[in-house]
């Protein structure tokens, strides 16, 4: 595992920005696993920067979201659908048939929980899979459980994932309960990992993450059996990591 933390939001983003561009550098036709929520937005907009500069080309790339609320249809202003769209794909020039984000309004959402593991499958998997981590330390929406899903499936939001989530709606209730989300084992096959978190209220998260212990009630703690993880944080979500705890082989490297 490698830890790297950056002074603050915007340096994070930047550099999390510069892994994506790499990846897409050194293989034009990467598969990208892509993440919503607040923090990776700093991210995108400096990869639609780095697009409008002529240093990126999604020509080729495809990509794979980690999830999306069901019930809502792709145009719903709270899909993921539509977040992507807003954020990132409108801006640059992927190719529309090579967007991949699980379908929340399907007729029959077991079926679509798996086409979108084919679809994954058929692709030969993903490269470079970006993540945010829920202070609760859910990833996707896999939630913290006795037992986690090993592949993509219709999962329950936890209370504190509709409170947290609730930000974006007019209200709590209209937060869906259900979404449709890649599992451990599908977020586990990527090549690469690469996990942000910014701000105080991810640094319990994060510091269970990179504990050395493994624990199905913080799904994140999974990451640190995977080969090719970095944890890309600010100062704050960092703030808590105890270096004692980290295991021998970890890196860890402060950015001033
Ligand atoms: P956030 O969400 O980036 O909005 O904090 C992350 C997550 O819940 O996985």
């Amino acid at each position: 595992m490698r830890i790297i933390v950056e002074k603050d939001y915007q340096t994070m983003s930047k550099k999390a920005a510069l892994m994506v561009a790499s990846q897409i550098t050194l293989k034009p036709d990467s598969n990208l696993g892509l993440a919503t929520g607040g923090t990776p937005l700093g991210m995108y907009d400096k990869l639609i920067e780095m697009y409008r500069d002529d240093e990126i080309d999604f020509n080729e790339v495809q990509s794979f979201n980690l999830d999306e609320y069901c019930g809502l249809k792709a145009d719903h202003p709270n899909s993921y659908h539509h977040y992507m769209y807003q954020n990132l794909f409108n801006e640059i020039n992927i190719q529309k048939e090579n967007i991949h984000i699980p379908d929340g309004a399907a007729e029959d959402s077991q079926q679509e929980c798996r086409d979108y593991e084919k679809s994954i499958k058929r692709a030969r998997g993903i490269d470079l899979q970006i993540l945010g981590i829920g202070s609760n330390g859910h990833i996707g929406f896999n939630e913290p459980a006795e037992n986690l899903n090993v592949a993509t499936e219709v999962v329950d939001l936890t209370e504190e994932t509709i409170e947290a989530n609730s930000r974006y709606f007019d209200s709590k209730d209209e937060v869906p309960k259900k979404a449709i989300s890649m599992g451990m084992a599908t977020i586990l096959k990527a090549d690469r990992i690469v996990l942000l978190a910014s701000g105080k209220n991810k640094a319990e998260a994060i510091k269970k993450t990179v504990s050395g212990k493994i624990s199905t009630q913080v799904p994140a703690t999974l990451l640190q059996t995977h080969p090719e993880i970095t944890i890309l944080l600010d100062q704050e979500a960092a703030s808590l990591i105890n270096k004692e705890d980290l295991s021998a082989d970890c890196h860890f490297e402060i950015c001033e």
